[in-house]
């Protein structure tokens, strides 16, 4: 019998997925969240953000009787498994907001009871795991304290949830096999790491990534200088080529994990991690680099800009830590007008997408949504992405 959980931060981008696949899997589950707007939406059988494949899955669980949001913490202690899902941010100084998670570990500490089985999902500074292991083994209440890290891609969680590995990581044996009894209701695929090992794996993953997308970035930046196309080499060089089969094409790499979990290593390791803030230099300076190439051959200043996509990726609702805004900061103080156009990002103040087609001088695509390849465009576009359709005048890179 799936046992009875809460997830704490239940109506997140982690929780929420996770908490329907283990309802899905047969678990009652409870999902405790501070939000009470997304409590709402969800007991309501909405989704707060979009999920693919999620609506239907959560009709599903809901009807079942098996899910069910509260902003009431009386859950915690009526649970067998309490999963963590709560944010873990990094301050104005890039350094983890571990106070932060402390007092919510603190606030829940006092609301379990010996027994339960508490997963940190929440991708954690390293050593927290430990820590909490010896706070609970000190001061109790005597619980198995595991951490397996989330891992999913934002959007396709209930897609990846079944088909990903799950590693696992635990202060005991118990709590290790307890976890794994729980992330088989997924998958069987289960790899095992003490609680630091897990810890830096998930942290690993994030910076490999954001590290490679700017090896991307800063040779797109080269080529650009040099009039050179760098999708067009990107092109030739990954051609049955496997082992620069992983080299990504450029683009924006925001979001509130990548770079977030880089600075978090950097933390760790003392703020010495040349690499990650290298990384850091180049992707964050993508934007203002791409409207600085653009104003080499024009002036902006009588321009009307656009950007097309203000999520943080493509096909996603998401804006946090999109550079799409630090783009349309740069745009602001050079342009006339900078128009944004978003179709799953609500704000009063965006544009249709014809009327950026209709009204723009000089077009920045910023997030690649599938709506945009139909578009058509006589004005110069700068797409970083190599996204949209190639065009027969080649205006695309270099306005
Ligand atoms: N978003 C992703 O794709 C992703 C992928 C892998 C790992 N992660 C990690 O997962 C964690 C959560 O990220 P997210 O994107 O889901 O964040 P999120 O902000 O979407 O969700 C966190 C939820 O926790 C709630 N919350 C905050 N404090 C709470 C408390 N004390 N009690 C109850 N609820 C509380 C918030 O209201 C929010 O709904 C982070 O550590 C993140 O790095 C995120």
């Amino acid at each position: 019998m799936p046992p009875r959980t809460t997830v704490v931060g239940g109506c997140g981008h982690v929780g929420l997925p996770l908490g329907i696949a283990f309802a899905e899997a047969g678990a009652a589950v409870t999902l405790l969240d501070t939000h009470a707007g997304r409590v709402g939406e969800v007991n309501a059988g909405r989704m707060p953000f979009l999920e693919w494949g999620a609506d239907a899955a959560l009709a599903r669980a809901l009807d079942a009787g098996r899910l069910t949001a509260t902003t009431d913490a009386d859950c915690v202690s009526a649970a067998e498994v309490v999963v963590v899902t709560i944010g873990t941010p990094v301050d104005e100084f890039l350094d983890p907001k571990v106070r932060t998670f402390d007092r919510a570990m603190d606030d829940l500490r006092h609301r379990l009871r010996p027994g339960q089985l508490l997963v940190l999902r929440s991708t954690v500074y390293p050593g927290m795991t430990e820590r909490l292991i010896a706070r609970f083994r000190d001061s109790g209440p005597a619980v198995d304290v595991a951490f397996c890290p989330e891992r999913i891609a934002q959007g396709y969680a209930l897609k990846e949830l079944y088909e990903l590995p799950q590693i696992v990581s635990g202060g005991s044996p118990a709590a290790v096999r307890r976890a794994k009894d729980l992330f088989r209701l997924l998958t069987p695929d289960l790899v095992e790491l003490p609680p630091r090992e897990a810890e830096l794996a998930k942290l690993f993953a994030n910076t490999y990534r954001y590290v490679n997308f700017a090896v991307s970035n800063q040779l797109y930046l080269i080529a650009q200088r040099h009039g050179a196309d760098f999708a067009r080499i990107h092109a030739a060089v990954t051609h049955k080529y496997p082992r620069l089969g992983g080299f990504p094409k450029a683009g924006f790499a925001g979001g509130p994990c990548l770079l977030k979990d880089t600075m978090q290593l950097a933390g760790f390791n003392h703020n010495s991690f040349p690499l990650g803030q290298a990384a850091m230099m180049v992707n964050e300076g993508l934007p203002a680099a791409l409207v600085d190439f653009v104003k080499q051959t024009r002036d902006l200043s009588r321009d009307t800009a656009a950007i097309l996509g203000m999520a943080f990726k493509g096909n996603c609702d998401d804006p946090r830590d999109s550079l799409s805004y630090k783009l349309r900061k740069v745009l602001t103080l050079e342009c006339r007008e900078v128009l944004c156009t978003d179709p799953y990002v609500a704000d009063p103040s965006f544009v249709t997408a014809d009327e950026v087609v209709r009204r723009a001088d000089v077009v920045f695509v910023g997030a690649c949504h599938a709506e945009y390849k139909h578009l058509r465009f006589r004005q110069p576009v700068i797409d970083v992405f190599d996204f949209l359709p190639a065009r027969p005048d080649a205006a695309r890179q270099a306005a």
